[in-house]
């Protein structure tokens, strides 16, 4: 078993102690290919109950665990305070938010659904054209959004037809434990498989088997790679991969200042930076570069630091082992090639919680200008020539999104027309986001494979697949009696309400 350890320390007679919130079982490969074995075999290589079950009746199975989850909303809510530091806002918005995914995704399979239940006549060839299942998913999401994120794969996964393995992020495990149970009660044998224990453990032998059809990744690129190079036979491995980012943001001299400074503390700091959408460098024009620095240092400073249950806190403790020693690194370097800490107690931490660290000026010679911080640190570039911001965004690694700010439609669609080139979401005077979750989410470079919203993801965890045959009395016949009889799930015109 491994211990949970809970990244806030609490303080009692004999001093400060980091809290030990519950355990979960370190799994093996002998567990792994058992959970495997259990999905391929519910599956049945397409034969199975879940994979030809009804649109209809997935639904229905989808909404009986959604209204059981609902029910877990505290414990689930309460573990993820204590499991990764999210403040109690935070945590409830992730399931709610989570809540109205699933909704989401049962109303827009509908309106696919009912799309795909009519007949095409085609040059003499009638059809039905549907969307089918893949095989086996395997899906694992990420630490900062252990529940939701994770659930924007899977839950698509599963409506789907796939039967899936779960294995929950590295930190975020015990909040699936009160999920247990509804998938029990929700899910046919073998449907919904979870799997603890440490990735490369567990996930490997996965991967070796080849008998992962479908890939859900939302973490590193490193990882990915890794996992993506065991499959043996890759051409028949898709992957939907969210990965790594350093979304900039780039305040023109015209920009609205109030506006700037409100979206960019929100977009470095929320969750502590800890997003993939956060914003992870900021390019400020040098004719406004003072002004903004000391309104965005104030209201910084603004910012409560404390327990995730208080009331209007901001600034949590970091779950990540190692992380704040990983960010003084990165300040100590910055300030090593010419940077300062402009703020008031900027970069002082203690244990997990890690005071946020403006740094200005930053240059490329600095890790922080390359690295993502994926945390509180906060590099601040000036410029006076706007190819050095757009050379960073056209020279980086990354492709995920970026924030401009600005008050000029021309200067503002001048940029607009190369950044679409080279990242997937431009955001106008706003911080840089992945919601709402009906815009497609996705990126360039190593930021992403796939593209995920509520529709698009129902498109990726499947692929079309018709019935057709040429328009002579015989088939005529055959559809009709199928029809008619609903001798098929596939095969039916029934019209979900
Ligand atoms: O960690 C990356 C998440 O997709 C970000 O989602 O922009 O809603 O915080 P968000």
């Amino acid at each position: 078993m491994q211990n949970v350890s809970s990244p806030l320390w609490i303080n009692n007679p004999s001093g400060l102690s980091q809290k030990v919130v519950g355990h979960y079982p370190l799994l093996t490969q002998k567990e792994a290919m058992e959970a495997l074995n259990a999905a391929v075999h519910s599956y049945d290589c397409g034969q199975g109950l879940w994979p030809t079950l009804s649109v209809d009746q997935r639904i229905r199975h989808i909404e009986k665990f959604a209204f059981q989850m609902k029910e877990k909303k505290k414990e689930i809510v309460t573990l993820l305070m204590w499991e990764i530091g999210k403040n109690l806002n935070d945590s409830e918005k992730e399931f709610d938010r989570t809540i109205d995914y699933i909704n989401g995704t049962i109303d827009e399979l509908k309106i696919l659904d009912r799309v795909s239940s009519r007949f095409t006549i085609q040059q003499g060839v009638i059809a039905q054209i549907r969307r089918a299942p893949l095989g086996v998913v395997l899906c694992m999401g990420p630490f900062n959004y252990p529940l939701n994120e994770t659930f924007t794969t899977l839950i698509p996964a599963l409506i789907m037809g796939n039967t899936v393995i779960l294995k929950p992020p590295k930190l975020g495990v015990l909040l699936y434990s009160p999920l247990l149970e509804a998938f029990h009660n929700s899910f046919p044998p073998g449907v919904i498989n979870t799997l603890y224990g440490d990735g490369q453990q567990v996930c490997g032998p996965l991967m070796e088997s080849g008998k992962i059809d479908v890939l859900a990744f939302i973490g590193s690129s490193r990882v990915a790679d890794i996992l993506k190079k065991q499959h043996p036979k890759p051409h028949r491995l898709r992957c939907i991969l969210g990965l790594d980012a350093k979304n900039p943001a780039i305040i023109l001299s015209h920009a609205d200042l109030d506006l700037t400074v409100k979206e960019c503390v929100l977009g470095t700091l929320s969750f502590n930076g800890q997003r993939c959408t956060a914003i992870k460098i900021i390019f400020v024009h040098s004719l406004i570069v003072d002004a903004f620095l000391n309104r965005f240092k104030e209201e910084v400073s603004k910012l409560k630091v404390g327990m995730p249950w208080d009331s209007d806190i901001r600034l949590t403790p970091l779950p990540e082992s190692g992380k704040p020693e990983y960010l003084f690194e990165l300040v100590e370097d910055a300030k090593k090639n010419g940077a300062e800490i402009i703020n008031k107690n900027g970069g002082k931490f203690n244990k997990t919680l890690f005071n946020p660290a403006l740094l200005y000026p930053v240059n490329s010679m600095m890790r922080i200008y390359h690295e993502e911080q994926f945390g509180p640190v906060i590099p601040i570039v000036p410029f006076d020539d706007i190819n050095i911001p757009i050379r960073y965004v056209i020279e980086s690694h990354y492709g995920q999104q970026v924030s401009l700010f600005g008050t000029d439609p021309d200067v503002i669609a001048k940029m607009i027309d190369p950044l679409v080139n080279q990242v997937c979401r431009v955001n106008l005077n706003s911080q840089c986001q992945r919601g709402p979750d009906t815009f497609p989410f996705t990126g360039r470079k190593d930021s992403a494979e796939g593209t995920l919203s509520i529709s698009d993801a129902l498109r990726v965890f499947s692929i079309r697949t018709l019935v057709a045959g040429k328009e002579i009395d015989l088939n005529r016949e055959i559809i009709n009696r199928i029809i008619k009889e609903r001798k098929s799930n596939f095969l039916s015109t029934d019209f979900i309400f």
